[in-house]
């Protein structure tokens, strides 16, 4: 996979896309059959036990890349950019951009709108592919006041659909749409001419996006409507950890088969 054959999916194939962030999540992704592995800054609250992408940071982020790629050595992998790596200066977001393309990223994922077209112009001409993400953003979850639906007003609809034509005319070769509109965000799928990836966006969107936890049911508590929950891994995970403590208190565990000894 690579950028140009994920743009020729548009209007021909549904594009995949799931979250992974360690080796052995991104070997089943790419065993799966995934298009695009992303290693979202969802590691924050998903991984690292934090309440949300915020205290992310670059070095953390690496990790995971990197884990990632080891994982799937042939997959396409977006690296998600974290808070204030890319806010801060051109240069220190062409820097830490580049860093994740040296730990095996493909292209790297940036939030936010027109704001960010230069800086995306220049990205791309250093020869590092992004991808935008509008809608709900996030690492902006403090200024949006909580994860809110977004494209509900004519002001919001008109912003979404201008931000996503800039971030197209700045280069980018898709977009990731949070929590929009289902017809706002089908809108913005038939306006620009590169992939839309939809995550609670709705159907007409190009491609869907979903957080590795969330489609194996890893987050009991979490079930927005956008989810679909393909299993329930943590029931799962829950009953063979309590039956392995069982075995090992009443001694059952291990049996004559799991030990070393002479015949
Ligand atoms: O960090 C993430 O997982 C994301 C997806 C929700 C698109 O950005």
């Amino acid at each position: 996979m690579d950028v140009i054959k994920i743009m020729r999916m548009k209007g021909k194939e549904k594009i995949v896309m799931i979250t992974a962030y360690d080796a052995p999540s991104a070997r089943i992704a790419w065993e799966a059959g995934v298009d695009i592995i992303l290693v979202g800054d969802s590691l924050g609250n998903n991984v690292l036990g934090y309440k949300d992408t915020i205290p992310v940071t670059m070095e953390e982020m690496l990790i995971h890349v990197s884990a990632v790629r080891r994982g799937a050595e042939e997959a396409f992998i977006v690296a998600d950019m974290p808070f204030l790596s890319y806010q801060v200066s051109e240069s220190e977001a062409i820097k830490n951009a580049g860093l994740f393309l040296k730990c095996g990223a493909n292209a790297v994922k940036l939030e936010g709108g027109r704001e960010l077209a230069g800086l995306i112009r220049k990205l791309v001409a250093s020869g590092i592919p992004v991808m935008g993400h509008l809608g709900l953003t996030p690492q902006s979850v403090n200024v949006f006041g909580g994860y809110k639906v977004q494209g509900k007003t004519e002001e919001s609809r008109k912003k979404l659909i201008e931000d996503a034509m800039a971030l197209e005319e700045a280069g980018v070769f898709s977009i990731v749409l949070e929590m929009v509109m289902e017809e706002v965000a089908r809108e913005i799928t038939e306006k620009v001419k590169i992939p839309t990836i939809g995550i609670g966006a709705g159907r007409y969107c190009d491609g869907q996006v979903l957080v590795w936890h969330d489609v194996l049911g890893l987050n009991p508590e979490f079930s927005p409507r956008f989810v679909k929950k393909y299993a329930d891994l943590y029931r799962i995970s829950l009953e063979a950890v309590r039956a392995y403590k069982e075995e090992v208190k009443e001694g059952k565990f291990p049996g004559v088969e799991n030990v070393f000894r002479k015949k």
